[in-house]
């Protein structure tokens, strides 16, 4: 499958910034514009603005309409909320038009929301990861990738600990997949 070669991608990020990093590993394939924050001040704000990619602080009432306009006049195309903690409403999806995918660490539709790995560890209940297509309902959308993780009669062996870390090195490698994959979408 030929990469969609005037494609350009921006990364939503709110926290450590370890899917983004695992993403930046495909830049040179992969075109990135912008790294949008959430949150100022945390540990994926300083990984993103040693990359060298352009960042953006979002301001606390975030103005979606002009923040679609801003990502179009930069040539994004492509969208990755890589551990993006804010709620993209309904006017940005129309007005934006095109793929935004979702890393959530869940064998979704099971487990949306927070504390997703917690809880299905607690239930012993098959843990694994997901890439999505966003949609106005969280952790809702289409799924373009996912991979169970651990099975529930392997999750006795490991501590919840050990498992977050397991989930969250599968999460690098999925977001990759995924943003080859849909680095083809035109
Ligand atoms: C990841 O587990 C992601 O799936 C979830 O939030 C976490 C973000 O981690 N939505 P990081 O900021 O990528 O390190």
């Amino acid at each position: 499958m030929a990469i969609n070669s005037a494609h350009a991608w921006a990364i939503f990020i709110s926290g450590q910034g370890s899917n983004m990093s695992a993403l930046m590993d495909l830049r040179d394939e992969c075109p990135m514009r912008l790294v949008v924050v959430s949150r100022p001040g945390t540990y994926g704000e300083l990984r993103a603005r040693r990359s060298g990619i352009p960042v953006k602080i979002l301001d606390k009432e975030v103005n979606w309409l002009e923040l679609v306009q801003e990502l179009k006049n930069m040539g994004v195309t492509h969208i990755f909320l890589a551990g993006f903690m804010k709620i993209i409403p309904p006017e940005f999806l129309k007005a934006w038009g095109r793929p935004i995918l979702n890393i959530h660490p869940s064998l979704l539709p099971k487990y949306p929301g927070l504390n997703s790995i917690e809880k299905a560890y607690n239930d012993g209940e098959a843990i694994g990861v997901t890439v999505h297509q966003v949609t106005p309902e969280v952790d809702g959308g289409a799924i373009v990738l996912q991979q169970c993780v651990y099975k529930p009669d392997t999750l006795k062996d490991y501590s919840l600990d050990e498992a977050e870390f397991t989930v969250h090195t599968a999460e690098y490698q999925l977001v990759r997949r995924a943003m080859r994959r849909a680095s083809c979408w035109t």
